[in-house]
């Protein structure tokens, strides 16, 4: 537990998340339509699949998002002051990088809070950060976004960075209650810093998700190992094929795997069995797309006051930065 550098709390236990995909699979293989949570695609092999993604020439939201960042650091840091800076769902804490070079450059960061669900790419993130940034203190946090949010340190002035579209892998209702329960735990003044895919041309969504080289097909199947191993279940995972469709209503792609023959598949740790018919489709992840306009109501619904927007040139995604304010200002 000693090894590596600055402190890791662990708010997320092995246990714990074993019952929260219990629970999950179970729900979702016998629903009507069948569908599993977008996060248990990220063991090793699935968070190294993300990485490759992020590369590909069809997947646009990672490097512009860098992009847009690049351009928009400096500005954010002085304006911040922030002491502390807090990113959910960090994983390599890649483009974090940008943020926190801009903010030693403005002098007032303190601390970095990375968190994320998944421990070893944390420590991993912790160690590699350790050696680059000598003077900031470290302190990871394992937990889920979605229900660790009261576990954060506490700073003078804290930043919370929400980066990478990832907002957009929750429901409507969902993203509420994690902006309500996030505006909650933080003071008047704290800020967000919230990256969102915006909703542009079919072609070029789909294309993103469903890339020629066939990574993303890897990587939505990589669910169904994840439960073979973890749940000793026994999906023939080739047997599935990768769709991603564009909902024109929802303004969310939507992933999907769809059985290519009728399969019978035993779940044997949860003692379930789930029948495909053949064609059947399960969903397995929603990316919702957002308009400027949109991303501001939902901050200003929950008490956070947008400040700025940044897009790049061709509005494929915004960067805006919030500060919480006091919920009966915006009433
Ligand atoms: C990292 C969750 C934002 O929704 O675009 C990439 C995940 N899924 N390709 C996204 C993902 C398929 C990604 N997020």
């Amino acid at each position: 537990m000693s090894a590596g550098t600055g402190l890791l709390d662990i708010h997320l236990t092995e246990d714990d998340a074993a019952a929260a995909l219990r629970d999950d699979v179970r729900t979702g293989l016998t629903a009507p339509f069948k569908h599993l949570p977008p996060k248990w695609f990220y063991d090793a092999r699935g968070s190294a699949l993300f990485e490759d993604i992020t590369q590909l020439p069809e997947y646009y939201p990672t490097r512009t998002e860098r992009a847009l960042l690049a351009e928009s650091v400096a500005a954010i840091a002085e304006a911040s002051g922030a002491d502390t800076l807090v990113e959910l769902g960090s994983g390599s804490s890649e483009k974090t990088r940008l943020l926190l070079d801009a903010f030693s450059r403005a002098g007032t960061l303190r601390r970095y809070v990375p968190q994320d669900v998944s421990a070893p790419a944390l420590r991993a993130a912790m160690d590699a950060l350790a050696v680059d940034y000598p003077g900031l203190e470290l302190h990871g946090v394992v937990g889920d976004f979605t229900s660790h949010l009261d576990r954060l340190p506490r700073g003078e002035r804290r930043m919370v960075a929400f980066l990478g579209g990832t907002i957009g892998n929750l429901r409507p209702h969902e993203r509420r209650v994690f902006l309500d329960e996030l505006r909650a735990v933080l003071e008047p003044g704290e800020q967000l810093l919230l990256g969102t895919g915006l909703v542009i041309d079919e072609p070029t969504l789909v294309a993103a998700y469903d890339d020629s080289a066939g990574v993303t097909a890897e990587f939505n199947r990589n669910v169904l190992r994840v439960l073979n191993r973890e749940l000793d279940a026994d999906f023939d995972v080739e047997a599935f094929e990768h769709v991603a469709l564009w909902d024109p209503v929802d303004e969310w792609i939507e992933m999907r795997l769809r059985a290519s023959r009728a399969m019978t598949v035993h779940v044997r740790e949860l003692d379930l069995v789930a029948e495909f018919a053949a064609g059947e489709e399960m969903r397995t992840e929603i990316s919702a797309k957002f308009h400027v306009a949109g991303v501001r109501q939902m901050l200003q619904a929950s008490a956070f006051a947008p400040v700025q927007t940044w897009t790049d040139p061709e509005e494929r995604f915004a960067l805006t930065l919030a500060t919480a304010v006091d919920g009966d200002v915006l009433a």
